[in-house]
């Protein structure tokens, strides 16, 4: 066993996910007794075990040591604690057309640690909420118990969680001063970027105001897509001249936004002002490009049928995770459309449709679509194209990303086209 000093105070993480699984594990070899709980008994069956599905570098590792050190416990059910950190989903329901943020899983989970909480207890909620969630938990919870409460939202990356769980700096929001300096002592134990401490709802905004800013701004590069197919220009050539002012950086283009952050939380905004029009807009344009890809798509193979090749599910590059993934919403739209879809990605931890080996893929395809930023499909050697080129029908492919290497892929034979380029025949 590896020994970690013990600093005596006792930690519940609620929720051992993406985000639950490192803070839990992080907080364990810092000396905190740590109680991990997920309500999946087969996700804390896999995280005992070691057997859990991640690309994350160093986290079974991480977990290991955590577990080996004995600090760390993984349960189903909460236990009593000093802190209870809560990292369950947020995700977006939609009611009668209008988007919002389901609280339903918090709610659970708070429901789930009432019994075990205690005068003097601190509530940390990381998971991503609307403005004003923080406040009415403390006040639902402060009627039976002299609760402390705090919101800390989680910027990680992921694919680089473990570093910057640690590096990144922290914006903790409380209830009041001593909630959120309650907080900021948890932290400070193995974060090593600034804490900045402020109110709860002030927290709530800082996070969706950073993902709203990477939205926004990802919708006005995929605005200039649509416009330069519109016009006959070539988008990334125009965004590499215009990125050459000093002070402009235009984001890249893309088939769509996913992921379990930046393609939601604008959302919670815009439930709750009705002076979130451009943000509106914004995820109505990301929104829209799935539907633009499988148009394209259609164009340039002139039929509306046929056999497409998918490469990458997941909602970025190098990642597992297929949460809100646009290749959901273009892979659903071909199929309703009668297109035969095969889809190829050795990353995807899971994915709503069937995934099928890279051969299997592209047998018969009339053309194959890149839709996820894998190293994998930057990397195909001159043989492994040469190989793709004698299965498929039609030598096309369609790169959403801009990532593969055009010459040696025109050197294999295939016509290739790119989101944006202004060419569709
Ligand atoms: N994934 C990210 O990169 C990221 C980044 C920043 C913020 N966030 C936010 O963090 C929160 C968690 O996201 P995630 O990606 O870790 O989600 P996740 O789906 O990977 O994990 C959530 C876990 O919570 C468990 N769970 C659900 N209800 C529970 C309950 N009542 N009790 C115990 N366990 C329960 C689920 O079984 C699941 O294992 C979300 O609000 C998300 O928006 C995520």
């Amino acid at each position: 066993m590896v020994k970690v000093e013990k600093n005596g105070k006792k930690v519940c993480v609620i929720g051992l996910g993406y985000i639950g699984l490192p803070t839990a594990s992080m907080l364990a070899i810092h000396g905190f007794e740590v109680i991990g709980v997920d309500i999946n008994e087969k996700r804390v069956e896999e995280i005992k075990e070691l057997s859990f599905k991640t690309t994350e570098k160093d986290l079974v590792t991480l977990v290991r040591g955590a577990i080996n050190s004995g600090n760390l416990k993984v349960q189903a059910t909460p236990d009593k604690a000093d802190v209870f950190i809560i990292c369950v989903p947020t995700p977006c329901i939609e009611n009668n057309g209008e988007k919002r943020c389901d609280l339903s899983y918090l709610d659970k989970a708070i429901e789930n640690i009432k019994p075990y909480l205690e005068d003097g207890n601190l509530i940390i909620i990381e998971s991503t909420i609307p403005p004003g969630t923080t406040d009415e938990i403390y006040e639902s919870l402060s009627k039976d118990k002299k609760v402390y409460v705090a919101h800390c939202p989680e910027r990680v990356l992921p694919g680089n969680i473990l570093k910057e769980l640690v590096e990144n700096d922290r914006v903790i929001g409380g209830v009041d001063k001593k909630s959120a300096e309650m907080a900021k002592e948890i932290y400070e134990s193995f974060v090593t970027g600034e804490i900045y401490l402020t109110d709860a709802k002030t927290a709530e905004m800082v996070k969706l105001m950073e993902n709203t800013y990477r939205d926004v701004n990802i919708a006005l590069a995929n605005e200039f897509a649509k416009i330069s197919e519109e016009i006959g220009i070539n988008v990334w050539e125009a965004i590499e001249l215009a990125n050459k002012h000093p002070r402009v950086n235009i984001l890249k283009p893309g088939p769509g936004v996913g992921g379990h952050c930046i393609s939601i939380d604008p959302w919670f905004i815009v439930e709750k002002s009705k002076n979130a029009k451009l943000i509106r807009t914004a995820r109505e344009l990301n929104d829209s490009m799935p539907l633009f890809v499988v148009e394209k798509i259609k164009k340039i193979i002139k039929k509306d049928n046929g056999k497409v090749a998918i490469f990458g599910v997941t909602y970025k590059g190098n990642v597992d995770d297929t949460r809100e993934s646009p290749a959901e919403k273009v892979v659903g739209k071909l199929m309703d459309e009668g297109f035969d879809v095969k889809c190829y990605d050795k990353y995807a931890r899971d994915f709503v449709y069937p995934l099928f080996n890279l051969d299997e893929a592209v047998d018969g395809a009339d053309i194959i679509i890149v839709l996820a930023e894998h190293d994998e499909y930057k990397n195909f050697s001159e043989d492994e194209m040469k190989h793709i080129a004698s299965k498929v029908k039609n030598k096309i492919i369609l790169d959403t990303k801009n990532i593969i290497n055009r010459d040696l892929w025109e050197k294999a034979g295939f016509k290739v086209y790119v989101l944006g380029d202004g060419k569709n025949a």
